[in-house]
Formats: structure tokens, sequence, C-alpha cells
């Protein structure tokens, strides 16, 4: 275990949620996870992650401060539970469960949360606030830690955390459990995104369970080999930014289960699509639904007449890289 004698000092992160412009999901594996490959590129909409580390003297005798710091989160989000469930305390523990403390000093550590991305929306928010933690421990105890030991450490916590760290510095095809990165072309900055908030709920384990069902009895080879296809035509117009050809080979399994299980949210991708998008595709497992525009003042006339309807989205573009 590293020994880390940590300095007093905050640190400010911005934790960026993620969209994907693929999603397949590919057989579930025997630990009940499901095998994916996906495209994932982070945006520009954020949280934003404090960490204030404080040093307070022992009073009395030197005691071992191996037990750890005092860890608490605060948030201006009315309804986030800041309790030990919370992903960031979890992240932090973790964190401390990697590395011991070196001080003769009580180590107190803040966290203040300023959340902006849509909860359980398919735009990985939780996952990106654990990944700013993991993030922000390494930097305020001086790096010990390469990108990929944080993304090992980040895959414990969640199947997005390591795509929320690996994502800083550029769109990545995801693999495996979706801890497996290849870098990849991301989708230009200059393409505007709608993030269409349908107000619905479908969690990620339900929406699974629904694919599961619906295509026990179909082999798996002819979804691999058809995926395959799909998705090697889907990096070359990535590349090309060849904008009809990523409409068409652009996908999201989930879409079929979502839609099913809640309705709105199909209405919701409807009116978007309707509304001018040049390309309309779920996020994730949902239900979020991200309208991409060549044109800004479209993409603006679109959220105004999505508001009428009492549809809250916003707007946002891709990100290439983070700069911290
Ligand atoms: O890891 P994460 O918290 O993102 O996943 C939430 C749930 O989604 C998991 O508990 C699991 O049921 C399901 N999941 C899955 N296969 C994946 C990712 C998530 O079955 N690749």
């Amino acid at each position: 275990m590293k020994k880390i004698a940590w300095q007093a000092g905050t640190y400010v992160c911005r934790a960026y949620a993620k969209i994907n412009t693929y999603l397949e999901v590919l057989g579930q594996r025997e630990d009940g996870y499901h095998e994916l490959c996906s495209h994932m590129q982070l945006i520009t909409l954020c949280d934003t992650l404090e960490t204030r580390i404080k040093l307070m003297p022992i009073a009395g005798e030197k005691t071992n401060t191996d037990d750890g710091p005092t860890i608490t989160l605060q948030s201006d989000h009315p309804t986030l539970s800041c309790g030990e469930d919370n992903l960031i305390l979890r992240a932090a523990r973790l964190f401390f469960e990697t590395v011991g403390l070196k001080n003769d000093h009580k180590i107190e550590i803040e966290f203040y949360l300023h959340k902006k991305i849509p909860m359980q929306g398919g735009l990985a928010g939780g996952s990106a606030d654990a990944a700013a933690v993991l993030l922000s421990l390494n930097k305020l105890c001086g790096e010990p830690f390469a990108l990929n030991d944080l993304c090992s450490m980040g895959v414990l916590l969640g199947a997005d955390v390591p795509f929320c760290i690996r994502g800083r510095h550029g769109a990545q095809t995801a693999t495996g459990i979706g801890e497996v990165m290849t870098p990849a072309a991301g989708i230009s900055p200059n393409v505007t995104l709608l993030v269409a908030l349908p107000g619905t709920a479908v969690s990620t384990p339900a929406a699974f369970r629904w694919l599961d069902e619906r295509y026990c009895a179909e082999p798996i080879a002819a979804r691999k080999r058809e995926h395959q296809a799909r998705y090697r035509r889907h990096l070359a117009a990535l590349d090309t930014q060849d904008f009809r050809c990523l409409e068409q080979t652009s996908w999201n399994r989930f879409e079929e289960a979502v839609f099913s299980l809640q309705p709105q949210t199909k209405r919701v991708f409807d009116a978007v699509r309707m509304l001018g998008a040049d390309m309309t595709r779920m996020s994730g497992s949902g239900p979020t639904i991200i309208g991409y525009f060549f044109d800004e003042e479209r993409a603006s006339t679109a959220q105004r007449l999505l508001q009428q309807d009492g549809i809250v989205s916003y707007l946002c573009h891709p990100l290439e890289k983070a700069d911290e």
C-alpha cells in the first residue's frame, strides 16, 4: 500500500456527462454483466466537484492515523442522497483503501458537488462524479496513480467510470462490460446537442432484463456479425464526419426496451426528430434523448418548442478533450 503525506489544499474538477452514438448488447456473462460495444464521448454538460483537504492537529499523544480520513459530502441538489451510498463517498473510501496516510495530523476531506447532469438518465452522471473523485484525490496527493490504476479502481464502482476517466482524452470505443477502451474519432464540437429529458425512469437492470427476455431464443452469432459490419461503417463515418452515414449506422439496442417500457420516451424521441435534429438517439440505457444539430439556431428553436410542451432540455456540445 502506498503511504502518502497529505498537504492541505483544494481542487476543483469538472465531471462531464457522456453520450453514446452507438450501443449494442452482445450477450450476458456468467457474473450477470453484459458484453457491450459502444461508442462513447463526453459532452460539455457537467457537474462540478470541489474537494477540500484539511489537516487538523491531533490533540494529546500522537496516534495512528491509519484509520482513514473523515469524509463529508454536500450538494446543491435537493434530492441527491449525501449518505454513504453516494458514489462520491464510495469512490473516496475505495481510494483510501488503496493509499495509506503518513500524516501525524487528522485529515478531513470535504466534497461539494454542484449537480447539473440529470440523474438516472443514461448520461453516466454518477460515474462522472466518481471519476472526478479519483482524479481529484490523485491530483491532491501528487499523482501516485497512473490513469490505468484509476480505471481499475473505477470499474469496481460502475461500468462507466473507466470511460469517464479515459474519455477526458477523447472519444472511445468501449467493449467488455464497458471497461476496455480503444480511442476513436468523436463527433465534432461544432455540432449542437439538445439533451432532452422525457421525465420517465427505467432502471438499467430492468432494461437489460427486457432485452434478455426478448432475445433469449435468438443466436448471438448473427447479431455479432451484423454489429461488426455496422460498427465498422459507423467508425468510418466518424473518421470522415460523414453525417449521413453516421445517422444510418448510429444505433442503440436499449431504445426498443425503453420505448416499450416507457412510451413517453419514444414520444420525446419523435418530437426531437420532428423538430429538425440531423440525428436523434437515446443515450445509454436511457431515457435521455439526444438531438444532434448542425445548426445551433435550429437547436435553440427546438429547445423553445420542447419547453412549450413541458419537456426540460439542455443545449451543449461534444467535448474533444477536457482541459485538466
Ligand atoms: O455498473 P453500473 O452501475 O453502471 O451498472 C448498473 C447495472 O447494470 C449492473 O448492476 C448490471 O445489472 C447492469 N449492467 C450489465 N452489464 C453491463 C453494465 C451494467 O448487466 N455491461
